[in-house]
Formats: structure tokens, sequence, C-alpha cells
């Protein structure tokens, strides 16, 4: 039974920390000095190439000002550090809490060293936890984040799956709405964002050694081919993946021939960010700036964790506040925190449970906490920390006859040692509408959560005074529950074939009801972040998640042989009651975290409780933009990063094309800022002609 449990408690894509113990103890591969060639790419070659450091500096090389600050080295981080130097007339500094990652390199690199080598639990995550969740048996739920360079993006399951088309255009339409401004809202409508995220990327289809295995239906036109993310696909996979998109049909999950191109609904083998020259993971750091040629306007530094902000006491004529510096620190032990002022702007790119606490402790956010917290408030911006979404996860288990890639890490084979092996990563997904969902019988619930939206609930279930943060979720919910309902998914199923003798496919809802924030309580910027997502406050959520494990029962049903006895939670366990409790209360099993928070610097209009502006500009002020997963305005069915990348890759573009200047004290259009600049020259000229009398 003790072992039953243990193996089953492997299964989640990414893991407890109690299983991680389990899992380091694992023999891991053996170093070797072989270079790799790139005349062998699959020969079981370790990860060698030297992480260049160039760009990285050290604290006392700092300069004291840079035209844009860059707070967090993480996914967006790096993404715009890399494209806002390519001009070379602009300076920027990334600050980083975390290490440089360099210690650990083979590790991060290794796809497969996420499951048997994470850096999940180590010093290079956050380690965050939720506050005791009252619907979930008072457990605290783990949420892992990245504290390297390269943030979660480093520690991440690299599956690429993007957002529906429908979801954003939705996103388009809420910020065109409201008194937001129409004509900025396409950017962050499909066709836009949908350019971005190809931009970000250049996708290699699988080789044909892996199609005999698995037959993947790829559409190389959905990708992009020529940014910095390698999209691709590992060296091998397990045999069990070849029937997965068939068992899914069994089930009634029809197969998505066109993944990643608007739609998202079906079962379906999703690319990877990996990079098949070598197999290793892509990530934003590798990507972004290791490729680069060394760049002395882009100045990284890791250990840095950004503080607060300071702003003038006087605002511009539109009435916001211009930020004049930053404040950042290597650890709580320093006695007095290093500043570095800002010429340009300061962007927020420290991740959806970040970003939230770097606006609190400079002052921005909702009167309450600050008040509560003893914090002065600088400008009252109640969407700060609030609309905090995630997706909750728990999987079906079964025992199986076949080999899956959890035997073949344990048998200590020289195979299990390749860099083929060990480029392994799950990528069996299916994504579900409601109608599948209920199987047919969807109807009934729909009208109970339309029926159950009145003020009285909206009051109990919003955790802020703001009417304005109420309106967004009245909105959002009902969109949910009406256009997204059907026409998107409501549950991702995800296979996992990383421990040894059992097959797990776990169940995801993508739009939960349910809705928190994270913020803080005290006048310690290094004190931790509150994290209360409320999970399962709101009934739905709760059944919809047994609703996804009734249809993942459906697959392994499909599955046939393939798969053998149900292990967790068991075939025993069969009544809804029986399912809610095995979700509310099993602590490693039932309900957890996919690790995908977001939404608490949510950009849509301020009266939906919005924090940022369709600019990405922080409403209130004059030059903090934030680009990071905090913007998401509702929860996507998909996973985040590749999202993620686009939004980063659009604000680059904002941001060259106009940006404020403290000197100035005003926005300008870069075409505006040459121009300027020329007609400075001209203005220079002007007076040596006249001062040389001519
Ligand atoms: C375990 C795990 C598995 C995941 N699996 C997938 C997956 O398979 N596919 C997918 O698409 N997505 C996945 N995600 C989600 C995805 O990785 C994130 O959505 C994405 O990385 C978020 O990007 P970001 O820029 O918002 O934040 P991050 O990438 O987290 O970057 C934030 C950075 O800011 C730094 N930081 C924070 N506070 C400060 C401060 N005060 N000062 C300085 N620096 C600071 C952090 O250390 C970090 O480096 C996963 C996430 C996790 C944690
Ligand atoms: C993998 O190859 C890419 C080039 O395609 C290179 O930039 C990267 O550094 C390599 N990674 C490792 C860890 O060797
Ligand atoms: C996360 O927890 C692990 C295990 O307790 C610890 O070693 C590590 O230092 C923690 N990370 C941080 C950033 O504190
Ligand atoms: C692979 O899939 C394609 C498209 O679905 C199909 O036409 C083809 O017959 C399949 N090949 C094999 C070997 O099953
Ligand atoms: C997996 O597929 C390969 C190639 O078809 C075959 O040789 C092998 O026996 C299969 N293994 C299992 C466990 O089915
Ligand atoms: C599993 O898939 C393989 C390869 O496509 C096929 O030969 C086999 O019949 C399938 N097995 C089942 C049980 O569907
Ligand atoms: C359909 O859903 C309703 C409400 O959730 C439930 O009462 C009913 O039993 C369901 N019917 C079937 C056939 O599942
Ligand atoms: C509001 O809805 C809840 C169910 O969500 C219901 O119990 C309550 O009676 C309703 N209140 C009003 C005033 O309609
Ligand atoms: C719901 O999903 C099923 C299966 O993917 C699909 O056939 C159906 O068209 C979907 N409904 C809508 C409204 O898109
Ligand atoms: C906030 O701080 C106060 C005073 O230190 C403490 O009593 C309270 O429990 C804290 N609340 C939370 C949610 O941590
Ligand atoms: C600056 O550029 C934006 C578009 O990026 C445009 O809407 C605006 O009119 C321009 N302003 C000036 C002063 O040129």
């Amino acid at each position: 039974m003790v072992k039953l449990k243990l193996d089953a408690s492997l299964v989640l894509f990414a893991l407890s920390s109690s299983v991680l113990a389990v899992v380091q103890r694992s023999p891991q591969p053996q170093p070797n000095a072989q270079p790799y060639s790139p005349l062998n790419p699959r020969a079981a070659t370790p990860y060698d190439e030297p992480i260049y450091r160039r760009d990285y500096i050290s604290t006392s090389e700092a300069k004291p000002s840079y035209d844009y600050v860059i707070a967090g080295g993480g996914l967006a981080g790096l993404v715009l550090a890399s494209r806002l130097t390519e001009d070379p007339k602009v300076s920027v500094l990334v600050l980083e809490a975390g290490m440089s990652g360099d210690d650990v390199k083979d590790q991060v690199n290794s796809p497969a060293g996420a499951y048997y080598q994470s850096i999940v639990g180590s010093a290079y995550d956050w380690n965050f936890t939720t506050v005791p969740q009252p619907n979930l048996a008072n457990r605290r739920i783990s949420q892992p984040r990245g504290r390297i360079l390269g943030g979660s993006t480093a520690m991440n399951a690299m599956y690429l799956v993007r957002p529906s088309k429908t979801e954003m255009d939705t996103w388009q339409e809420l910020l065109a709405g409201d008194g937001g401004d129409s004509s900025t809202a396409s950017r962050w409508g499909w066709d836009n964002l949908y350019k971005y995220m190809k931009k970000a990327e250049t996708f290699t289809p699988p080789a044909d050694s892996l199609k005999s295995v698995v037959n993947i239906t790829v559409d190389a036109s959905l990708h992009g081919s020529n940014g910095p993310m390698q999209i691709s696909y590992p060296a091998i996979m397990i045999n069990i993946t070849a029937n997965w998109t068939a068992a899914c049909a069994g089930a009634g999950i029809p197969e998505q021939k066109s993944p990643n191109g608007g739609t998202t609904l079906g079962g379906f083998i999703t690319p990877s960010s990996i990079n098949p020259s070598n197999e290793t993971r892509s990530y934003s750091r590798p990507a972004y700036i290791d490729s680069l040629p060394p760049r002395s306007n882009l100045h990284i530094l890791s250990e840095s964790t950004v503080l607060k902000f300071n702003m003038q006491s006087k605002q511009d004529k539109s009435g916001n506040y211009i930020i004049e510096s930053v404040e950042y620190a290597k650890d709580s032990s320093q006695t007095s925190n290093t500043v570095v002022k800002i010429n340009k702007e300061f962007i927020l790119a420290a991740g959806a449970l970040s970003t939230p606490k770097i606006l609190m402790y400079s002052g921005v956010g909702p009167k309450d906490t600050l008040e509560s917290a003893g914090i002065s408030m600088k400008v009252e911006l109640p969407g700060v920390g609030q609309r905090l979404q995630d997706h909750m996860t728990s999987p079906i288990v079964w025992q199986t006859p076949l080999q899956t890639a959890g035997d073949i890490h344990n048998s200590g084979s020289d195979f299990s040692k390749s860099k083929e092996f060990n480029s392994f990563i799950n990528d069996a997904v299916a994504f579900a509408n409601a109608s599948l969902l209920f199987d047919g019988n969807q109807t009934t619930f729909q009208q109970e959560i339309v029926a159950s939206l009145n003020d009285t609930m909206v009051d109990k279930m919003v955790p802020s005074y703001s009417s304005e943060v109420k309106a967004g979720y009245k909105k959002i919910y009902n969109l949910i529950a009406t256009r997204f309902f059907d026409n998107v998914a409501q549950v991702e199923l995800l296979m996992s074939l990383i421990s040894p003798g059992v097959v797990a496919v776990q169940a995801a809802i993508q739009h939960p009801y349910s809705i928190g924030r994270v913020y803080v309580n005290s006048t310690n910027p290094w004190d931790g972040i509150i994290i209360d997502p409320q999970f399962h406050s709101h009934w739905a959520d709760l059944v919809m998640m047994r609703q996804g494990l009734k249809l993942v029962r459906r697959v392994g049903a499909a599955y046939g042989t393939v798969l053998g006895t149900e292990l967790n939670p068991g075939p025993n366990m069969q009544s809804d009651d029986a399912i809610d409790a095995y979700l509310v209360n099993d602590p490693s099993n039932g309900a957890n975290s996919q690790f995908h928070p977001a939404g608490t610097a949510a950009m849509l209009p301020k009266a939906l409780g919005g924090v940022v502006d369709a600019d990405m500009k922080v409403y209130g002020l004059a030059n903090v933009r934030v680009v990071d997963g905090s913007v998401f305005p509702f929860e996507f069915a998909a996973h985040l990063a590749s999202a993620g990348y686009g939004v980063a890759e659009q604000a680059a573009d904002l941001i060259k094309a106009k940006s404020y200047s403290v000197t100035s004290g005003k926005a300008t259009n870069a075409s505006v800022a040459s121009t300027a600049s020329l007609s400075l020259v001209a203005l220079v000229l002007g007076c040596l002609l006249t001062i040389l009398g001519l």
C-alpha cells in the first residue's frame, strides 16, 4: 500500500517536495567530457556547452542609471532585455532575485531533468505555498516558481499549448469596452498575439524515427520558423503514447489535427520547448540571451531582489506619477538598499505572484490592504493582486504492463543515461468542452451557474471592496459560462509516463469560477507574499474537477488492456461523494495546482478592475509597465508560456515605438525621438554658426 501510494504520488508532472526527495535519490546521468558534436546529434553527450557569461555583471559594475530597469529575469524579463537592447543606444538593467543557474545547468538543460533532477523545491524555487484552503481540507497548496535566470521557464514542464482564438478575441473585446481604448485593444486579439507567439519560435517537425513510434499529426505552418525559442519534440517517445489520440477518440474526444493554430479542443501530441539539435530545454535564457553577441548596453544582475520603486511627489500633466528610482538588495541582511535611477521606464516582470508585491510595497494597490499593512498609499489601484486564478488538477493512476519512462529511468541502463532518453518529456494532451465533460448533460449545470450570479454571491466570492473589481468578475464570469462554455475547453487531460509501472492521466480545469488574491501584510518587503487563491470557493469548480476525472476514466477504458488496474483513487471510488472526498482531502493526488497562477495585474479597463492598459502601463503611473503572466485577464485553456512569450515580444515593440522619458517628462515615439535628436543637432549647429558669426 505504501509503495503504491508512493508510485502514484510520483505522477504529477511537477511534484511536491516530499516526492522530489524520492526522485532525487535515483541515479543521475553521469557527466561526460565529450564535446557536443553537431554531426552526431543523438549521441549520449552531456550538456557541456558553456553557458556564456557575457552581459552578466557583478553589483559593483552596475551603473547609477539605466534607460530601462526590469524587475525579474524570467520568461518575460529576458525577452524584453534581449529585444530592447537590439537598439545600441538604449541601456537596460535586469535585476533577478535568484542565482544565475550556472551551477545547475545540467539539471535545467535536460528535459527529463524536469522530473528526475528537478530544481522544484531547491534553492532555485521560491517555494511559495498558499494559505490553508478551507475548501481543500485546509491544505496549503504548493506553488513553485523559478528563482533563477529564466524564471519558471527554467523549471517548467515544457508543454507548448497556445490559447484559442475565441479567448484572445474576448480579451480584445474586454479591452475595447467599459471605457477602454478600442484603437489599441486589437493588439491583444488573436491575429496580433498569434503573430507575436510565432515570432518567438522556430519549429522543427518530429524526426521520422519518432513518427514510426507515434504518428504525430503536424502542421508546421501554425508555428514560427525564425524565432529564438526552439519548439520541437523529444528524441524518443514511449509506445503507450501511440494510442493516446485513439483512446481519446474512443472517449468521444476527437483528434485535434491542427493544434496551436487557434483551436485547442481535441486530443493531440503537443510540441515542447526543446532544442532538437542537442536535445536540451529551450527557455528564455539560452534562447534570448546566451545566443546573443556581447552587448555592452545590457547588464544582467542576479542575486538582486527588487524591493520597491520611488516616485516623484508631483504628478505629470495627465495626473500620473513619475518613477525615478528602484531599490534592490542581495538579501535581507544588507543594511541598505542599492538605488538605481531610471532614465525612461521601470518594467515589472517578476511573475504573477511577485509583481503585485513590488507594486504594493511601493504604495500602489488596494486601499484596505495597504492600510492594514501600514504602507503609505501613493496610488489607489484596487485591482493589484486581485483576480488570482490557477488551473487545478488531479490524476487517475493505473498500473500498466507496458514500459514507462519511469521504468527506463529506474533501470539504470546505458540507454537511461543517454541524451536521447533524457530528452523525454510528457506531451500527450486533450482539451474537452462542457458537452464532453458532462456527456451531453451540460445544460442544467450551465443554467445553475448563470443563475447563481448575484450581488450577494459576488460580495462573498470576490475578496475586494472595489465595485470595479467586482464588475470585472461578473463580466468575465458570464463569458465563461456562455461564450467559453462549449466553444473553448473546460478541462485539459494530460498523460504522464514518468513514474515506474504506472500511467497517470490528469484532469485540469481551465476556466475556474473561484477567484482569489495575493497581498502583503507588513511594511517589510522581505516578508513573503500571502497567496490566497480561494480554490474551490465556487461550487462549480469541484463539479468540473469531478466530471474531469470521470472523463479521464472514459479515456482509460478506451485504452483497454494497455492500462491495467486503477490504483488511484481506486475502482471502488465511484460515487460523486467519494470522488469529491478524494479531490478535497488527498494531499498528493487530490486537487493541486497546475502552476499557472495569473491575473494579478490584469490588463483590463480600469472600470473592470484592470491594473494595466493596452500599452501595459500601470494606471496612475507615467513610466511603469507590467510585462508578465500577471496581465492575463482570465485563465486561458492552455499552458501559459507561449502566450507569455507573445505578450513579451509585443511589449518590446510597444516600448520601442513609444516610451516615457523622465528627463523630458513625456512619452515620445521612436520616430519622433530621432527627429528630436536631429533637430537638437540642428540647434547645436545653429548655435555654433551663430557663435562663429556666420
Ligand atoms: C513547475 C512548473 C511547471 C510549468 N509547466 C509549464 C508548461 O509545461 N508549459 C507552459 O507553457 N507553462 C508552464 N508553466 C508556467 C510558465 O512557466 C509560466 O507561466 C511562465 O514562466 C511565467 O512567466 P513570467 O515571466 O510571468 O514569470 P517567471 O518566468 O516566473 O519569471 C519571473 C522572474 O522574476 C523573478 N523575481 C520575482 N520577484 C523578484 C524580485 N522582487 N526582484 C527580482 N526578481 C524577481 C523570479 O525569480 C523569476 O526569475 C509551469 C510553471 C511551473 C512553476
Ligand atoms: C544547444 O544548442 C543551441 C544551438 O542550437 C545552443 O545555443 C545551446 O547553447 C545548446 N545548449 C547546450 C546546453 O549545449
Ligand atoms: C526551498 O526549499 C528548499 C528545501 O527546504 C530549500 O533548500 C531552499 O533553500 C528553498 N528555497 C529558497 C529560495 O529559500
Ligand atoms: C498517420 O496519420 C495520418 C493522418 O491522420 C494518416 O493519414 C496516416 O495513415 C497515419 N499513418 C499511420 C502509419 O498510421
Ligand atoms: C514498442 O514499440 C517498438 C517498436 O514498434 C517495439 O519493438 C516494442 O516491442 C514495443 N514495446 C512495447 C512494450 O510494446
Ligand atoms: C496502439 O497503437 C499501435 C500503433 O499505432 C497499434 O498498432 C495498436 O493496435 C494500438 N493498440 C490498441 C490497443 O489500440
Ligand atoms: C444531469 O445533470 C443534473 C444536474 O447536474 C443531474 O441532476 C442529473 O442526474 C444528470 N443526469 C445524468 C443522466 O447524468
Ligand atoms: C444569490 O445566489 C445564491 C446562490 O448563488 C442564492 O443562494 C441566493 O439566495 C441569491 N440571493 C439573492 C438575493 O438572489
Ligand atoms: C464541443 O466539443 C466537441 C468535441 O470536441 C465538438 O464536436 C463540438 O463541436 C464542441 N462544441 C462546440 C460548441 O464547439
Ligand atoms: C497580518 O499581520 C497581523 C499582525 O502582524 C497578524 O495578526 C495577522 O495574522 C496577519 N495576517 C495574515 C493573513 O498573515
Ligand atoms: C505615436 O505612435 C502611436 C502608435 O504607436 C500613434 O498612435 C500616435 O499618434 C503617435 N504619436 C505621435 C505624436 O506621433
